[in-house]
């Protein structure tokens, strides 16, 4: 039967057709999170091929970060999270674009407001130019919420920049293009936070649930800041990684 489909006179390991045979169906999600995987006898059954082999396809899952054995219990799939490197400046659009998913938006507000005493320190704001343009977007990967970011522009630099549709365009493909900006670096917090009623609410995820919170200021390559923006990931779907070096 095309089930256990997999070819055995080709060049391609018997293992690794089977561990890719079960991540389509993880990707796919015709497998979930949770799920049990056949077990090595049952694999070596419906492959026709030795239990060396079905292990080796499961462990190969395992050490991707896919799946995960409970003793005595068998092996369960595991969605891994959305990985983001600290180290890299991205935009939510590159980031899960360069991730193989589909970004998308749902636009909260879009308004032009004064800054706020915060927004002036940390943007560094004279007193003349203290109008911003505040964006409150849900952040969709794959059509799933992943982040609630919520930034904030000052309009001084960026004019017409409050003109732009954010539900559908990318904000640092638009300062890039439109005001050719060059990116400098971002100053970034992260924490630890609980969901709130609301937050929960747009994330999809249970009330006090887990949330990584990213505060990051935005620097041109001159130093001069253009963004300060405070974005909530899912604390299930998302985590950081960070390079830690030695000061010279
Ligand atoms: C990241 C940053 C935010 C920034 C956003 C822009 O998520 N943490 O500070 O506002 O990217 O994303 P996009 O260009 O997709 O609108």
């Amino acid at each position: 039967e095309l089930e256990g489909a997999i070819d055995k006179r080709g060049f391609v390991p018997l293992y690794y057709q089977i561990q890719q045979a079960l991540l389509e169906k993880i990707l796919s999600g015709e497998l979930r999170e949770g799920d049990l995987l056949s077990s090595e006898d049952e694999l070596s059954k419906q492959y026709r091929v030795s239990r060396m082999t079905a292990r080796q396809a499961l462990q190969g899952l395992k050490d991707k970060g896919y799946a995960v054995s409970e003793r005595g219990r068998g092996t369960f799939v595991l969605k891994p999270k959305l990985s983001k490197s600290i180290l890299m400046l991205e935009s939510f659009t590159e980031e899960i674009r360069r991730k193989g998913g589909k970004p998308s938006s749902k636009l909260l507000a879009q308004k032009v407001i004064p800054a706020s005493q915060e927004l002036v320190d940390q943007l560094k704001l004279e007193k003349q130019d203290q109008s911003l343009l505040h964006l409150r977007r849900l952040r969709l990967a794959d059509d799933l919420p992943l982040a609630i970011e919520e930034t904030h522009i000052p309009l001084w630099r960026f004019p017409g920049l409050d003109q732009i549709d954010f539900s559908s365009s990318s904000l640092y493909e638009t300062l890039r293009d439109r005001y050719n900006v060059g990116f400098g670096w971002a100053d970034e917090t992260v924490e630890a936070l609980s969901a709130s009623a609301d937050q929960s609410k747009l994330l999809t995820i249970p009330k006090r649930a887990s949330l990584l919170c990213i505060y990051r200021t935005l620097m041109e390559q001159n130093g001069t800041p253009i963004e300060y923006a405070v974005s909530h990931y899912r604390g299930d779907r998302y985590r950081a990684s960070l390079r830690v070096t030695l000061q010279d």
